[in-house]
């Protein structure tokens, strides 16, 4: 099979010129796209869907739009500018050249470290499948396979590096990123999370806006690796990541407002009414953030971690903008880690370099009340007196010390049967869930949305809301 590398992969690593890549990148190509064919978005592989591809890049002008069927995506492989002085920025190597080749010592952590992100990508695309049988509206439909056509790209990235810099078994994990598959009982998808099915749009905001910054704060760990193409690969997967926040934010944003004038409309805040309505009632997203928040805050590992001391030792993994941060080899400094203690708490000293999760989780921890803080204007300005909140970090925890002891959202120790009392108004209840899976009901006529959610603001790359996002066929 012959590729037009210029034309076909668009890229800035050179491929055109590299004999050995280009023959590795054409046996894994043809497979990736009949996984795309199996496992991607169900139903819309001859639709022609409104999308960005990633062109080069350059700051000002880094993707075009226009229609294109899915199978037919150039998914490129693009890494941020190399700085040749570039100078190790934390750990015992700290102010040693970063590293164009990878050393054989760190062979197998890095690699493990590179097959880990990857195996996110192309779960999250399999996990999402289903949900263009159900999208509220056209808008909603493209930038969800926006976000999945990006995760495929994601994928490239990573495949990229696994071939150019990992040899034999750096091919051989490429393949296996393709057979591992979400929710596969023999074969599964590495993390716990991504075998789970996203299979309603408020699960798929959520998704977007608590998982893809999750992934934003590993990006930015890796994109400080003293292993060069790493840090220069997930610089620029960051660009593409922040849209997929975005429509996680304005998504559940959208949903506050749509609620908010059911709320007016109705003239009152009781659930059961703004159901009637066909609305999602505040206490239920609540409860969806809270499922969410938690979920996310595990993928970030152990409070103390001596994994995560060495790879930071080793210059493999840093914190998320390492910049922000005075000291950066952190040795013989000590982190105070509030862990249970019976029904109270005590304060751990731990060496710093153990609490590296802790402390990316706690930057992600900020991240994630930009949203709220947002949603919250949109509900005080319609003059109601409530807010949504993020739970304590010690809530509903499955690793770490806090996975030992039952917790309120607001983070106080309490028993098992109070819990178990109280649990149907703090996470999503069987009820919830069937609620708004009634809700899910295919809207595609142009510039309409469905019941439960508002139209957003503006469209796409200065489109009108009712421009025609995907064309299906
Ligand atoms: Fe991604
Ligand atoms: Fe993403």
């Amino acid at each position: 099979m012959n590729i037009n590398y210029q034309e076909k992969i668009p890229n800035n690593v050179d491929l055109a010129h590299d004999r050995r890549l280009q023959r590795a990148l054409e046996h894994w190509q043809p497979h990736f796209i009949d996984w795309w064919k199996d496992l991607g978005p169900e139903g819309f592989m001859n639709s022609d869907v409104y999308l960005r591809t990633a062109v080069s890049v350059d700051a000002k002008g880094w993707a075009q739009f226009g229609k294109v069927k899915m199978p037919d995506y150039r998914w490129g492989i693009f890494l941020a500018d190399r700085d040749p002085n570039r100078k190790i920025g934390f750990g015992d190597k700290m102010g040693e050249a970063a590293w164009q080749e990878v050393p054989g010592e760190f062979r197998a952590p890095l690699r493990n470290l590179i097959v880990t992100q990857g195996d996110t990508e192309p779960a999250s695309v399999e996990q999402q499948r289903m949900l263009g049988q159900t999208c509220p509206s056209l808008y909603d439909l493209r930038n969800l396979f926006q976000v999945n056509v990006e995760e495929g790209r994601h994928l490239w990235a990573m495949v990229y590096l696994l071939h150019a810099y990992f040899g034999r078994d750096g091919r051989e994990e490429a393949e296996e990123l393709l057979h591992r598959h979400s929710g596969d009982p023999d074969n599964p998808r590495i993390l716990g999370t991504f075998n789970e099915p996203i299979d309603d749009w408020l699960s798929f905001f959520m998704f977007t806006y608590f998982t893809d910054r999750d992934g934003k704060f590993q990006l930015k760990s890796l994109a400080e690796s003293a292993f060069d193409p790493l840090a220069r690969t997930c610089q620029f997967m960051l660009t593409e990541e922040a849209h997929h926040m975005f429509v996680g934010e304005t998504g559940i944003g959208r949903i506050v407002k749509r609620t908010l004038d059911l709320m007016k409309q109705t003239g009152t805040d009781d659930p059961e009414t703004i159901r009637k309505a066909g609305g999602i009632d505040l206490p239920l997203l609540q409860r969806y953030i809270n499922f969410w928040f938690s979920s996310c805050l595990d993928l970030f590992g152990s409070e103390s971690s001596s994994n995560a001391a060495t790879y930071f030792a080793n210059g493999l993994k840093g914190r998320a903008d390492e910049m922000k941060y005075e000291d950066h080899v952190c040795i013989d400094t000590a982190y105070d880690l509030e862990v249970p203690d019976g029904m109270g708490t005590r304060i751990d000293e731990i060496p710093t370099r153990n609490a590296m999760n802790e402390i990316v989780r706690s930057a992600y921890v900020e991240d994630c009340k930009i949203g709220l803080i947002r949603w919250n204007r949109l509900i005080k300005k319609a003059g109601y007196d409530v807010e949504l909140t993020l739970p304590s970090t010690h809530f509903r925890r499955n690793i770490g010390p806090w996975s030992t002891v039952k917790t309120t959202p607001e983070g106080k120790i309490i028993s098992e049967e109070e819990f178990n009392a109280k649990v149907a108004s703090w996470l999503p209840t069987e009820g919830d869930r069937a609620y708004v899976k009634s809700l899910m009901v295919q809207v595609t006529e142009p510039g309409k949305m469905a019941g439960w959610i508002a139209p957003p603001d503006r469209g796409i790359n200065s489109q009108a809301v009712d421009y025609e996002y995907v064309s299906i066929h």
